[in-house]
């Protein structure tokens, strides 16, 4: 009997948890425990890191998970490098579903930069108004640019305040639109977008809304993974699941 292991934290893991699901295929959805109130799941849940990749390799061969999928975000490096390590230990057959990176088009005014550390260097001058499509887990460090009046979004309210000395903070999960992020933009007075290179369709409403306002983006590279099987589409994962099954895996 085939038991997936399916590490989330996106709106592809979750896509593909309903697909699983509703194909009777035993799943468990792996969330790491960053937001307060993940998303439901139609299979079982389990919560937190697996104590790296030996940790994850005992998990994989103690709960007989026959394949293991990384979902995770493009920016979650370390977990898929420990995904692609552990699943080759336990001798466990491992794919990504992943997006594709996004691609400047016509009308972007696009500078990339390499990490968090390349943005905030890239933010050196005069106090500017800008928007940190970021996510909370990268926003301290901004706090070496602290001339500039940061316009934050984020999933939950935080514990603490954002240690930026000028912000505005929006709790809002989205899904957001081109016309809204316009508009937000505007209302705020926007004069540059600092965001990653997520790619996918969920998170693109920023570089839309940035293009038709003619507003400049430090867009931040994606982080190397190893070479390893991708797929791009949740239901390109279930004929992966269904090769393996024919070769007998
Ligand atoms: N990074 C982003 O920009 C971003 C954006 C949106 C969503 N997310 C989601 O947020 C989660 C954490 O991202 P991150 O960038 O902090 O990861 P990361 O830096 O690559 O991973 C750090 C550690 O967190 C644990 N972890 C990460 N994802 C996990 C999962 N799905 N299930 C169980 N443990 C997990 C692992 O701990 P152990 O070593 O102890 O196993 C991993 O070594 C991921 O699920 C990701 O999909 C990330």
């Amino acid at each position: 009997m085939q038991h997936v292991l399916l590490l989330g934290g996106t709106t592809e893991a979750s896509a593909l948890a309903r697909l699983l699901a509703a194909h009777g295929i035993v799943t468990t959805f792996s969330y790491a425990g960053r937001t307060e109130y993940p998303r439901a799941q139609p299979v079982p849940v389990r919560v937190g890191g697996f104590g790296g990749v030996a940790g994850l390799a005992d998990y994989l061969r103690h709960h007989r998970v026959t394949h293991l999928v990384d979902a995770t975000h493009p920016f979650a490096a370390t977990m898929s490098g420990h995904a692609m390590e552990a699943a080759r230990l336990a001798g466990v057959p491992h794919v990504a579903l992943t997006r594709r990176a996004w691609q400047p088009a016509a009308g972007d005014r696009w500078t990339r930069v390499a990490g968090i550390d390349g943005a905030v260097a890239a933010l050196a001058g005069p106090a500017r108004r800008v928007m940190l499509a970021l996510g909370r887990m990268h926003v301290a460090a901004f706090a070496a640019q602290p001339q500039h009046h940061y316009l934050l979004r984020f999933v939950d309210a935080p514990d603490q305040p954002p240690g930026l000395p000028h912000h505005t903070l929006i709790v809002d999960r989205g899904p957001f639109t081109a016309e809204g992020d316009s508009a937000l933009m505007q209302a705020h007075a926007i004069d540059l977008v600092v965001c990653k290179n997520a790619g996918g369709n969920g998170a693109d409403a920023k570089l839309i809304a940035a293009r038709n306002l003619g507003l400049p983006v430090l867009m931040i590279d994606r982080p190397a993974v190893p070479r390893r099987t991708e797929c791009y589409r949740p239901e390109d994962v279930l004929v992966w699941l269904d090769h393996d099954a024919e070769r007998g895996v």
